[in-house]
C-alpha cells in the first residue's frame, strides 16, 4: 500500500500535520462559528474538512460535505444537497419524499459510482428555490449538530441568479443551529464574497487562509511515515523534494507517492532522478496558466 494519498481520504494515519488548522476548524464548530476556508488549489482545504469531520463525534454531530464544483445555478445547488441528504440518510425519509416529490425530482443512479442523481426540472426553480428552507428545517429537526461544508464555494459568484449569494446568506440566518463551512481556491473571489461590504456574506464568517505545511514538520511526518512503512530513504532526496515542490501539499504528495511506488529498494537520488525530474516538468506545464 503507498502511504501517499492523493485523492481520497484515508485516515489520521496518513494525514500531515494541520494540527493547529484543524484544531481552528473544530473549534469554531463547536462555538457554533461559521468559517470560510480559503487557498491555492492543491493545497488541502478539502482534506482538511474530511479530517476535522472524522475527529467529530458521530453520535452528535451529522457532518455534510457538499461539493459545489461545477454548479452554475441554485437548482443545481439544492440538487447537490439533496444528493448528499439522500445517499446519507440522514433526513425523515417520507418527509423529505414528499419534498422531492413535490418538485418532481427524480432519483436515478450513476451506473460507475452507483451514487443517486436527482434531478430537478429546471422550469421549476421558484418551488426549488422555495424546498431549499424546508430541506434545511428538517435537517434541523434531525436531533443532531449539524455541520453543512460547501466545498467550491467560489462557483456561487457565477450562479446565473443574482440573487443567489443573498438567498444562501438568508438560509444561514434562519438557521443559526446549523454551522456553516465554505471553502473555496479562487482567493480573490472568496475574499470579495466574504469582506466585501456591499455583498451579503459580508463578515458573517471567520476568515482561514491555509498556507503551505511547514517544511521541518513536513520532513519529519514523512520520515515517520516511511520508517513505519520499513522504507529505506535518504533524508536528502526528502528534502530535496520537499524543496522542489514549494511544500505544495498535491503537488508534493504526488512525487512522494510515485516515488514509493517506483522504489524497490532505497529512496536515493538515482531513483529521485529517474522518475522525479520528468514528474516536475510535468507538473509545471500542466499547471502553467
Ligand atoms: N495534510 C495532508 N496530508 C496528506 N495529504 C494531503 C494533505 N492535504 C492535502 N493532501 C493531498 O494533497 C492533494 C490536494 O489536497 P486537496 O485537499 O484536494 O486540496 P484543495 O481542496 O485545497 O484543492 C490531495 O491529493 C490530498 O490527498
Ligand atoms: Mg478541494
Amino acid at each position: 500500500m503507498n502511504p501517499f494519498v492523493t485523492n481520497t481520504y484515508r485516515g489520521p494515519a496518513y494525514f500531515i500535520d494541520r494540527k493547529r488548522e484543524t484544531a481552528l476548524l473544530i473549534d469554531a464548530v463547536k462555538n457554533d462559528r461559521n468559517l470560510t476556508l480559503f487557498s491555492h488549489r492543491r493545497l488541502g482545504k478539502t482534506m482538511l474538512l474530511h479530517h476535522a469531520f472524522s475527529l467529530l463525534d458521530q453520535n452528535r454531530y451529522t457532518t455534510l460535505f457538499i461539493d459545489l464544483f461545477a454548479t452554475r445555478n441554485l437548482v443545481h445547488f439544492a440538487q447537490k444537497m439533496s444528493e448528499v441528504l439522500y445517499e446519507r440518510k440522514i433526513l425523515h425519509q417520507s418527509k423529505f419524499s414528499k419534498i422531492l416529490g413535490s418538485l418532481g425530482a427524480s432519483v436515478s443512479f450513476d451506473p460507475i459510482t452507483g451514487n443517486p442523481q436527482i434531478n430537478f426540472n429546471i422550469t421549476e426553480r421558484s418551488a426549488v428555490l422555495k424546498s431549499l428552507p424546508q430541506i434545511f428545517k428538517l435537517l434541523s429537526e434531525s436531533g443532531k449538530k449539524v455541520i453543512v461544508a460547501f466545498d467550491e464555494f467560489q462557483e456561487v459568484n457565477h450562479y446565473e441568479e443574482e440573487f443567489a449569494e443573498a438567498s444562501i446568506r438568508t438560509l444561514m440566518q434562519e438557521f443559526p443551529e446549523i454551522v456553516f463551512l465554505f471553502s473555496g481556491s479562487k482567493k480573490s473571489i472568496m475574499r470579495e464574497i466574504f469582506t466585501d461590504a456591499n455583498r451579503p456574506f459580508f463578515q458573517s464568517t471567520q476568515m482561514m487562509e491555509l498556507h503551505e505545511i511547514e517544511q521541518d514538520i513536513y520532513e519529519n511526518e514523512i520520515f515517520l511515515i516511511l520508517e513505519r512503512f520499513h522504507k529505506k530513504y535518504d533524508q536528502f532526496v526528502i528534502r530535496q523534494i520537499l524543496n522542489d515542490t514549494y511544500c505544495h501539499t498535491g503537488y508534493t504528495q504526488m512525487v512522494l507517492s510515485r516515488i514509493f511506488n517506483e522504489s524497490e529498494g532505497e529512496i536515493d537520488f538515482p531513483l529521485y532522478e529517474q522518475v522525479g525530474c520528468d514528474l516536475l516538468e510535468n507538473y509545471k506545464i500542466m499547471h502553467r496558466e
